[in-house]
């Protein structure tokens, strides 16, 4: 669709969010709101997307990044006067789709719809339309006797019979090119808010008998807009049980939806099974097999084949096959578990490799820790990396054998099948396949007997 833009307009400040960011940029499922309609934009197969920005303009820019055109809107004229703003950008294209920032919910099928009812009808202008059983808001599709569209009045100038017409005004649209950039510079803003309304393209197209076609949106839940909190949150319920039948229906088991928060980012496998209060967020992605959950957030994460983590926090790290993590087992930035470690309770683990089938099971801080295979972290290990001022590495290596209570003074190394005795304040090398004990002697003294403190008291 290389002769196809489309232009998003998000130029408007969103005054009812009652916020210091602009409204586009609230987010639900792990995308702000305009990216929610970009990716089906995209998905629907337009490439070339022009977002026109005015309020909080570096803001939206920055949050989306340089995969987009932009132009800008400075003062916020209306629609109408927004989408004459990208007309040098949208070049020589044909046909233009025009969205609003604010309307996560549109699906790429009912756009690339929207798209092929207007090629095949050869039309000028072709509206999405909702028939809504409440329309308050939104601009009202007034029809001909012929039952042909004839133009397009905002809620604000309509009278009380118009007022009554429950087909409603998306604010999605396809215009050929040829014709929307001249009616653009005809418009005026006589109108209750003074502003250049672009539904006035409409009432002039029609004025000149082009032809105009209305399109009906199936489902009139896509056309959601957000305009407060509450919307927003209304979007993201209907978003978030989106994403979990859509992953149901691919296979995987969700025990109960309500209660899981899957961001439109992530990928599952089939057959893993997902417990109440997980989170799984960012660019996560779950092998098939495994069980997640309950009560678990998973960002930014990748998760192997048949792995277990139950009551969990894992931040950008990656988890092998067939590897047990948790209950309450927080992993930092940067931890990889290579296959079927085991993570146990109250370990935390940053910045740090785990080799295959190594086990750190209870009670533990590894941070900046190079671990081998098959080795066993004992009960209360912790390492010392920060001297207050540096972090420092530790390394571990196949087959060692830390004991409980251990201290590793970083930069710190355990070779091969060495052995730390408990309790063992470890602050130089210990060499491969020997034993290091570096702890307090024990001395038993006499006399400390219940009986004899007794005695030396009544002495006393
Ligand atoms: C608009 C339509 C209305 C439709 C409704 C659907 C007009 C005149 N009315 O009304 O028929 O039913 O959308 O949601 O178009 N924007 C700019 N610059 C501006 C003004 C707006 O970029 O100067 C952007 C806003 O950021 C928003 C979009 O355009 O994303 C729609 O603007 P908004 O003011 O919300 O229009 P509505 O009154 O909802
Ligand atoms: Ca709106």
């Amino acid at each position: 669709m290389a002769d196809t833009v489309a232009v998003i307009l998000a130029a408007g400040q969103g005054k009812r969010m009652h916020s210091r960011r602009p409204k586009v940029l609230h987010r639900i499922a792990g995308r702000c709101l305009v990216e929610h309609v970009l990716a089906a934009v995209g998905e629907a197969g337009i490439k070339k997307q022009i977002v026109v920005i005015g309020h909080g303009a570096e803001e939206v820019r920055e949050a989306l990044g340089p995969e987009y055109t932009y132009v800008l809107q400075e003062q916020q004229l209306g629609t109408g006067h927004a989408l004459a703003r990208a007309r040098e950008a949208a070049g020589t294209a044909a046909t233009v789709l025009v969205l609003c920032g604010d309307t996560p919910l549109l699906r790429p099928a009912t756009l690339a719809r929207l798209l092929k009812e207007h090629r095949d009808r050869q039309a000028a202008v072709t509206i999405l339309t909702a028939v809504l059983d409440d329309p308050t808001g939104y601009g009202r599709i007034i029809r001909d006797g012929q039952g042909m569209v004839a133009g397009i009045v905002e809620e604000r100038d309509a009278n009380p019979v118009e007022k009554a017409i429950r087909e409603i005004n998306t604010g999605i649209y396809c215009f050929e090119a040829a014709y929307l950039w001249p009616f653009l510079e005809q418009l005026q803003p006589n109108n209750d808010q003074g502003e250049y309304y672009l539904t006035d393209v409409v009432g002039l197209a029609c004025r000149e008998n082009l032809p105009v076609q209305a399109v009906a949106a199936g489902d009139p839940e896509e056309i959601l807009g957000v305009n407060d909190r509450a919307q927003l949150a209304k979007a993201g319920a209907i978003l978030r049980r989106r994403i979990n039948m859509g992953l149901m229906q691919a296979g995987v088991t969700i025990i109960d939806p309500e209660t899981t928060y899957i961001d439109a980012t992530v990928r599952i496998g089939p057959d893993t099974i997902i417990y109440p209060g997980t989170f799984l967020e960012g660019n996560t992605i779950i092998e098939e097999g495994c069980s997640l959950g309950p009560g678990t957030t998973l960002r930014d994460c990748q998760v192997g084949k048949g792995s277990q983590v139950i009551h969990t926090v894992a931040l950008e790290s990656e988890i092998g096959p067939g590897c047990q993590v948790g209950p309450f087992a927080y992993l930092r930035p940067g931890t990889v578990l290579d296959a079927r470690v085991k993570v146990g309770d109250f370990v935390e683990i940053k910045a740090s490799r785990i080799g295959a089938g190594s086990k750190v099971p209870h009670l533990t801080y590894l941070g900046d820790t190079t671990v081998g295979t098959g080795v066993n972290i004992g009960a209360g290990t912790i390492t010392c990396n920060y001297d207050g001022e540096k972090k420092w590495p530790t390394v571990i290596e196949d087959g060692a054998f830390i004991g409980s209570n251990s201290n590793l003074v970083a930069p710190v190394r355990v070779g091969a099948g060495a052995l730390v005795g408990a309790g063992s304040t470890i602050t130089e090398d210990v060499p491969a396949g020997s034993m290091a004990l570096a702890r307090g002697r024990q001395v038993n003294l006499s006399g400390r007997s219940k009986k004899s403190s007794e005695k030396r008291q009544e002495k006393g």
